[in-house]
């Protein structure tokens, strides 16, 4: 490890077990000398294993909902006097679609479920940086990241309401960014991650077929989420300051693919 994040600080939302994403990145702060509080809506902290990371990475545990204020306001405050000052880095791991839950098809939404889930998925990005900037709680170039998918941008029709929510959430980070980096010096960037076996990526409908396509479309393959780890430790170091107001995709190339050859194999095949 390299000490890329020594004496840096920070809140990681989202670790639910040890294939979330926010789980893998936790360890990678941790091996690159970053202290952070480890966060989840109070009802995952029953159902996921947090404190075993928590122990692992020796890092206390706030239980906060994202979409609560009260709650985020409460973290906020107790994360500086846990860490000891103003944070440099916050991971927003969060998505949540009870409308893929409960198998509703986007032709057919139930809308308190589309708006708790744009609540949940987007506006908390929003919540959590409002927070942070009222608190005046980030220090100067400091480092927000969100996770976000592609679907965002082209059409992938099981990903039903999320898509509208992660289009939502990058508009965020881009109005956000402008503001954090003009008062704040602080970046905002959100990370458009490959199909990834976790909870949350595999309630997705069809999501086996969904990550063996992407696999097959990628130059480089599938980003595993320790490679989305990785990715996100860069961006939480020193090394990318001025990079701001990105969508930034980490997919082994496949944004920009329109078809492969092991693809067309598929195709070719008798
Ligand atoms: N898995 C994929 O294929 C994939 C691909 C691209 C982007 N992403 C994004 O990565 C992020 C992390 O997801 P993951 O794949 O690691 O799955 P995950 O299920 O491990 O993580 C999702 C987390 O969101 C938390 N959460 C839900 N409601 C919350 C609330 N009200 N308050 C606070 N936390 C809440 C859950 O408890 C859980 O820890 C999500 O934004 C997801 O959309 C995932």
């Amino acid at each position: 490890m390299y000490n890329l994040l020594k004496g840096k600080r920070g809140i990681i939302f989202g670790a639910l077990d040890e294939n979330s994403i926010a789980w893998k990145t936790a360890e990678r702060v941790h091996a690159e000398g970053g202290t952070f509080v480890l966060t989840n809506a109070p009802i995952a902290m029953r159902m996921g294993k947090i404190n075993e990371l928590a122990e692992k990475t020796g890092a206390q545990i706030i239980p906060a909902d994202a979409t609560s204020i009260e709650d985020l306001e409460n973290l906020v405050t107790k994360a500086q006097e846990i860490l000891g000052g103003k944070l440099d880095f916050i991971l927003h791991s969060i998505g949540m679609s009870i409308n893929v839950r409960k198998k509703r098809h986007y032709t057919d939404q139930n809308y308190d479920f589309t708006h708790k889930g744009w609540d949940v998925s987007a506006v908390s990005f929003h919540k959590v940086m409002q927070t942070l900037y009222k608190q005046d709680a980030m220090n100067e170039w400091g480092s927000i990241v969100a996770l976000t998918y592609m679907a965002a941008q082209r059409s992938f029709p099981d990903y039903n309401d999320m898509a509208d929510n992660k289009a939502y959430l990058e508009s965020i980070a881009r109005s956000f960014g402008y503001f954090f980096g003009t008062e704040k010096k602080v970046r905002v960037n959100t990370i458009s991650q490959s199909p990834t076996p976790t909870t949350a990526g595999s309630g997705v409908k069809g999501f086996d077929g969904f990550i063996a396509y992407a696999e097959k479309m990628s130059p480089l393959g599938n980003a595993t989420a320790q490679d989305c780890a990785d990715y996100t430790v860069s961006l939480f170091s020193d090394l990318t300051r001025r990079v701001t107001m990105q969508n930034l995709f980490h997919d082994g190339g496949f944004s920009n693919v329109g078809v492969s050859n092991a693809v067309m194999e598929k195709f070719m095949e008798e």
